[in-house]
């Protein structure tokens, strides 16, 4: 059985819409309509999908904040509602925007805190703190006041956080939303090391050239239900998204492309082709689909 398995998961929101004064009527949202997911040990998942495809959502029932209202879930064998307790102690959660820290506690002391609420004695917290502090590239900073924190370095001690108790499953929600380039290759950089020490991680962004990059598997939510997933050259295809050769000639004097849907086979055909023909090739490439045009073009956009 998979590390993390999810089956037949629903959730149902009813909330109250105002019309007037006097009046309001009741507002139904299904976030989430009969999900089904699973995750290997030591994998990488990716979620995609548009806002308010229930992502959110998702992740909060398995870090045990937000329960089913049909449907099991399980992190390595434990039930996420009937063995909550136990899951916690497994799972740690980065949720954007992190509402969680003290802004006027340095970082070292925010993350003691939360080392103490895991349980941790003091100076355990502590060793704990300043061991994660390092290894997140905040140990100059450990003394800073959290509220002078870059959002970088706010992502980052959100991971060190979510790493508090040795999770062996993470859940990272949007880690790397408002950090600039240099900042987000950092947190992808301590994601494939987290990936490498063999800790299984369910990952959302909307940026899916990281999500193709970090990704063992990409799954694709709309509307609360799973349309596709695989790996991402797998979903691509799925899609029907293909890589394309691609070969560009001069041929009897007049600039020319050719293409052909595949890879390196296809590309060979094509520059024996137009050589055969007596063309002159200028440029021969495989043009990989990147992910983002896979999903945008198959959610309808352009
Ligand atoms: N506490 C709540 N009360 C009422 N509705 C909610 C609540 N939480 C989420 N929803 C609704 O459930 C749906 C799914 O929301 P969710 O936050 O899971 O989406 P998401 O895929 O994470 O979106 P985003 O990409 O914007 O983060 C949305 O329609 C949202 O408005
Ligand atoms: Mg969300």
């Amino acid at each position: 059985m998979s590390f993390v398995v999810g089956s037949g998961l629903r959730k149902r929101f009813v909330t109250r819409e105002r019309l007037g004064l006097f009046k309001s009527r009741a507002k139904i949202v299904d976030a989430l309509n009969g999900v089904d997911i699973s995750i290997d040990r030591g994998r990488l998942l990716s979620l995609v999908g548009p806002n308010g495809a229930g992502k959110t959502t998702l992740v909060r029932i398995f870090a045990t904040l937000l329960l089913p209202d049909e449907g099991k879930a399980y992190v390595g064998g434990l039930d996420v509602v009937g063995d909550a307790d136990r899951v916690r102690r497994l799972v740690g959660l980065m949720l954007y925007p992190d509402k969680g820290f003290f802004g006027r506690l340095s970082g070292l002391e925010n993350l003691i805190y939360y080392g103490m609420l895991y349980g941790l004695g003091r100076r355990e917290a502590h060793r704990r703190a300043e061991e994660l502090l390092k290894s997140v590239d905040l140990w100059e900073a450990r003394h800073s006041p959290f509220e002078e924190y870059s959002m970088g370095m706010k992502a980052r001690l959100g991971l060190a956080k979510a790493l508090i108790n040795n999770p062996e499953f993470l859940l990272l929600d949007e880690p790397t939303v408002g950090i600039d380039p240099v900042g987000a290759r950092k947190v992808r950089e301590l994601i494939r090391g987290l990936k490498r020490e063999g800790i299984t991680i369910l990952f959302t962004s909307h940026n899916l050239y990281e999500v193709e990059e970090l990704s063992d598997e990409v799954a694709l939510i709309v509307g609360g239900r799973i349309v596709a997933r695989g790996p991402p050259d797998a979903l691509k295809q799925k899609l029907g998204f293909e890589p394309v050769a691609v070969v560009r000639a001069v041929c009897s004097g007049e600039e020319r492309t050719l293409s052909k849907n595949g890879d390196g086979r296809a590309l060979a055909a094509l520059v024996r082709e137009a050589v055969e023909a007596g063309c002159e090739v200028l440029e021969a490439y495989v043009r990989e689909p990147p992910l983002e045009e896979a999903v945008v073009k198959t959610l309808g956009g352009s």
